[in-house]
């Protein structure tokens, strides 16, 4: 097949490009990006793909690449909240997506997979709290989003639909956590990270319940106040992380928010070809994510921890087994984690 990939240099387009390529397919690369400006290590991991600089919120510079394209993967985004850059952020992540999806109308192209996220629930960035009704959730547990960057994500996915209803577009928009590069969990990093994490854990469990909830509530309560200060742009990234490091219990609530769900570029690359080439119909919002927790700990626990107030289980939830479902995922596409975090983990 013939695939454009918009944002096809990003974190996640590389590997997804690679693997494409890998798949046999000719790719088409679209992206702002000035091509000599392109990193030589990027360029190297697209090497064989086609690239053409466009800006996706130019209508008009953006139709004329979609001619001889047989499947759009969407993936070019701003894809952080980032304070001051609402309207931005909405000009590129919802009316980019609008002109991609009306591109492909307009050249007669009856597939395309978009980049969406697990912040299209409103968890992660949000500002006011998302209830959560039952685990794990799945596709349709509702989303309630107070931030520009996750109500983006919740854009796009109607956009999707859509253009299924009014064109016969089908397609999924694939809910990714986020997206790792391999090297770095491999790294000295983060493998300090998860030492603090488990300690954390361990000290937290050994508490009598009434006292342990009391100390995760009041590292939550200095986690939010955190977040504010750098919502608002007060601290950096940098001054976050350090901040946190210092508070107990902070890393259990740190990956709380995305339900301590991460996933291996790789998988992001493999559910990415899988949902071009699959056999389906309709528009599908789809948890991709993986199948462990990336904390290492028993789920029932942690749930038990940040999550004390949920008591619906829909499903028996094993071991270190995520807290989202990627059921529809695995029925839809054919989507399995191969690089799963679980597998290192020893529980
Ligand atoms: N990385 C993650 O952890 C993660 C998690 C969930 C969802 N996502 C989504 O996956 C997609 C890719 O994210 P990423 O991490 O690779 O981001 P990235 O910033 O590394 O890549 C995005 C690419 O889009 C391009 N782009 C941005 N605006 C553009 C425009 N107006 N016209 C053309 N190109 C433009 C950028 O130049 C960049 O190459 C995004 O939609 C993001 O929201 C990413």
């Amino acid at each position: 097949m013939n695939v454009l990939v918009t944002g096809g240099i990003g974190h996640v387009g590389r590997p997804a490009v690679a693997r494409l390529l890998a798949h046999g397919h000719e790719v088409r690369i679209l992206d702002r990006v000035v091509e000599s400006e392109i990193a030589a290590e990027a360029a190297a991991e697209v090497d064989g793909a086609e690239y053409r600089q466009v800006d996706i919120t130019d209508y008009a510079a953006l139709r004329p690449h979609f001619e001889d394209i047989d499947a759009v993967v969407h993936l070019a985004a701003i894809p952080d909240p980032i304070p001051g850059k609402d309207a931005e952020i909405l000009a590129i992540n919802c009316g980019g997506s609008f002109n991609v999806y009306q591109a492909a109308a307009e050249n007669g192209i009856k597939r395309v997979v978009s980049a969406s996220s697990i912040n299209a629930l409103g968890n992660g960035f949000g500002v006011r709290p998302v209830p959560v009704h039952y685990f794990p959730i799945d596709e349709a547990h509702p989303g309630s989003t107070s931030d520009v960057y996750s109500f983006s994500k919740q854009v796009l996915e109607e956009i999707a639909a859509y253009f299924w209803r009014r064109e016969g577009i089908s397609g999924a928009c694939l809910r990714f956590p986020w997206v790792f590069d391999h090297r770095w969990f491999q790294s000295e990093e983060h493998n300090g990270f998860r030492a603090l994490f488990q300690a954390m854990a361990d000290e937290l469990l050994a508490l009598p319940e009434a006292s342990r909830q009391t100390h995760v509530q009041a590292s939550m309560a200095e986690m939010e106040a955190l977040r504010a200060q750098h919502e608002r742009g007060e601290i950096t990234d940098e001054a976050m992380f350090a901040a946190v490091r210092e508070i107990p219990a902070a890393m259990l609530s740190f990956g709380s928010r995305d339900f301590w769900e991460t996933l291996d570029a790789r998988d992001a690359a493999q559910a990415i070809e899988k949902a071009v080439t699959a056999d389906y119909t309709g528009s599908h919002p789809l948890w991709i994510v993986d199948s462990r927790n990336s904390a290492g700990l028993p789920t029932r626990d942690l749930a038990s921890l940040l999550y004390p107030d949920v008591k619906t289980w829909t499903q028996p939830v094993e071991g270190s087994e995520s807290l989202i479902s990627i059921e529809k995922g695995r029925a839809l596409i054919g989507f399995e984690p191969e690089y799963s975090l679980g597998s290192e983990v020893a529980l």
